[in-house]
């Protein structure tokens, strides 16, 4: 009935009128987790923070049908800490509003970070006060040539708060050393060699220049600046696909940056290549994006965050990136990883797919949603939904074997509630064509 599943859940005989819930705080459930008891007597909510009973409400929400709620009890908590959606704001611009969107989309699962990819190859959207040509030479540029566009410090904080009145935390991601040709347009000498605007969707061909000290100027005044607008714990520095980089460039840099970004008081996270380093600040965590089998080298760098320390993100390509188009007609969406059915992106197991990183290594799961072929938050929506509610449930109910069939039953309700909502969704799952 509900997605992700709660940990525990018991449906007993009869329906009533949805009506306000009574919250209690009750210390000894866990971070997050909630009970909610609904019977004759009343809808009861306990939990011991509001994100417990926020969450309560969401399952609530999924529930109710023409206004009435069956008789449940419900004791649930998260699998995971770290349950994150991260939406490419780069590749297409998408503005205050359509952030604001997917953040009460990313709500209704459970999902508690919005990873924002804020700088690649196409655009720089974050004002950076010290380095103002970054917005006003960097963040004109988008595919497709529609102008692009950036968050100012006023608008960025209204997304953090918004987020944060929902309990999603979000992770900035500043990408580097690669990725990172619209900086390079703002500041020329960022770059060893010369760089032109870029509207298309190659990567790998940028790089900031290693060994001059410019670089290592602008990279402590960014983090400064953009860590100053992050409540939250995280800040992300990317790191991969640096496929213009030398080994020693990579090393040299990578070592470099992370130290200068650790002194801003952020827990660093990269994409796993930056596991290639043995001298990451103590705590890195590392993000894996290779496939549910991993590619050359990919496991190693990934156990490497281990190694030092650091905990890791599972985002398996082939099976967790929503950009992915979910059959051979999907009209929008990339196809190199995938594509990847519902099926598939249900049907996995982070704790199982890189050899040293169980249960206890992992800080979680996350679902990115690149936008190379997505203009407007509709198409977001569509390669996101329903899809992304297998990736919530893999973050948030408990391991064990995964039912297709029970899950599209609920996933069949979940839809019917995407309707309702308006939220664009792909239609094409078993039973539904
Ligand atoms: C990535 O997909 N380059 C993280």
């Amino acid at each position: 009935m509900v997605i992700p599943a709660p940990a525990s859940m018991t449906v007993h005989d009869g329906w009533r009128d949805l009506t306000d819930p009574t919250v209690s705080t009750d210390r000894s459930i866990a971070a997050e987790g909630y009970s909610l008891e609904i019977d004759a007597a009343g809808i009861r909510i306990a939990s011991s923070d509001e994100a417990g009973a926020f969450y309560a409400r969401q399952t609530l929400l999924q529930l109710t049908a023409d206004g009435r709620v069956p008789y449940v009890s419900i004791s649930d908590q998260p699998r995971f800490a770290y349950r994150g959606a991260m939406l490419d704001v780069a590749r297409h611009f998408f503005g205050v509003e359509d952030v604001k969107r997917y953040i009460d989309d990313i709500a209704l699962l459970k999902f508690n970070y919005l990873h924002l990819h804020l700088t690649d190859d196409q655009g720089w959207r974050i004002r950076i006060d010290s380095w103002p040509e970054l917005t006003a030479a960097g963040a004109t540029t988008e595919i497709g040539g529609r102008g692009g566009g950036f968050y100012s410090k006023q608008q960025y904080c209204e997304i953090v708060d918004y987020a944060a009145e929902r309990f999603i935390t979000v992770v900035p991601e500043i990408d580097m050393p690669g990725h990172t040709n619209a900086a390079s347009v703002a500041y020329p000498r960022l770059s060893d060699t010369p760089v032109v605007p870029y509207e298309g969707i190659e990567v790998g061909f940028s790089s900031l220049a290693i060994r001059s000290e410019t670089t290592y100027q602008f990279v402590d005044d960014v983090v400064r600046e953009v860590a100053a607008m992050t409540p939250g714990p995280y800040l992300h520095l990317g790191g991969d696909e640096s496929l213009s980089t030398t080994d020693d460039d990579f090393l040299y840099f990578i070592a470099r940056a992370t130290a200068i970004a650790a002194k801003y008081g952020k827990t660093l996270i990269g994409w796993h290549e930056m596991g290639r380093s043995t001298e990451l600040p103590v705590g890195t965590i590392g993000q894996y994006w290779s496939f549910t089998t991993p590619q050359e080298g990919a496991a190693e760098h990934t156990l490497s965050f281990v190694q030092q320390g650091g905990q890791i993100i599972m985002s398996p390509a082939d099976v967790a990136y929503l950009d992915q188009k979910y059959d051979a007609l999907t009209e929008l969406g990339l196809e190199w990883a995938g594509p990847t059915s519902i099926p598939e992106s249900y049907e996995w197991d982070p704790a199982t797919i890189v050899p040293g990183v169980g249960e206890e290594q992992l800080l979680g799961v996350e679902a990115p949603m690149w936008t190379e072929t997505l203009a407007d938050i509709q198409d977001v929506e569509y390669l996101a939904f329903p899809r992304i509610a297998s990736i919530a449930e893999i973050a948030w109910s408990p391991a064990g074997p995964r039912d297709f069939a029970e899950f599209e039953s609920r996933l069949d309700r979940f839809v019917t509630l995407l309707d309702t909502l308006r939220i664009k969704h792909y239609v094409g799952f078993p039973g539904k064509n």
